[in-house]
């Protein structure tokens, strides 16, 4: 998505390691309107999958999971860090962040995923796919369908895509990044 991908060479910063910072319009300071223009591409993209609910993981899938929700005039659910004490009967699952290097579960309420909905998942980014493992375990558990999944930057150099496209998820992502080498940022076209 071209406008994504010129905000991120304008206001995306390469950090060693391979971390694409993008605090300025994503991950810390929000850029609505682009939000906006990049759930209206992911709307598209899925416009031929039955979506019943969006579901994110929090913190920074939030704001693009609610523009598409908005935009589809369905639900829009996040699954949690931690398991609140006002949470009912609950999935949970384990995600490993190797960029935290720790463990940490991951919460659903069984109240707002049945059996038999069409899921899409929506988040930040996708790098080594720890987090949408934990959804597509989530869903498993809920008997719940992920229709798609769609990314707003995917590291292609990471594992997460090749992960999941092999075991058959429908993955959109709207930049995929070939390579932050040299602190240089390279798109796959
Ligand atoms: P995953 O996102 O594919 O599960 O991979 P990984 O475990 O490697 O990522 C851990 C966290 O780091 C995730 O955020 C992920 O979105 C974020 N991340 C990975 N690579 C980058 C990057 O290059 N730039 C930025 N800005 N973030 C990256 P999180 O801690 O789960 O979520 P959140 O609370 O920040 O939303």
């Amino acid at each position: 998505m071209k406008a994504l991908k010129e905000r991120i060479m304008s206001e995306g910063r390469c950090l060693p390691g391979g971390i694409l910072k993008v605090d300025v319009f994503i991950n810390h300071q929000m850029g609505p309107v682009l939000m906006e223009e990049m759930a209206e591409e992911f709307v598209r993209r899925f416009e031929d999958v039955r979506v019943d609910k969006v579901l994110t993981i929090e913190a920074s899938g939030i704001a693009p999971a609610i523009m598409v929700g908005y935009l589809l005039k369905k639900p829009v659910v996040f699954a949690k860090k931690n398991k609140p004490s006002t949470m009912g009967d609950f999935y949970v699952t384990k995600v490993f962040s190797f960029t935290k290097n720790r463990e940490y579960d991951v919460c659903l309420s069984k109240a707002y995923v049945n059996e038999g909905d069409h899921v899409l998942f929506i988040d930040d980014f996708l790098a080594n796919g720890n987090a949408a493992a934990a959804i597509l375990d989530l869903m498993s558990q809920a008997g719940a369908t992920i229709s798609g999944m769609g990314f707003l930057i995917e590291k292609h150099f990471q594992a997460g895509g090749a992960m999941l496209r092999s075991s058959g998820i429908r993955v959109e992502s709207l930049a995929i990044i070939d390579s932050l080498e040299d602190c240089r940022i390279r798109f796959k076209e």
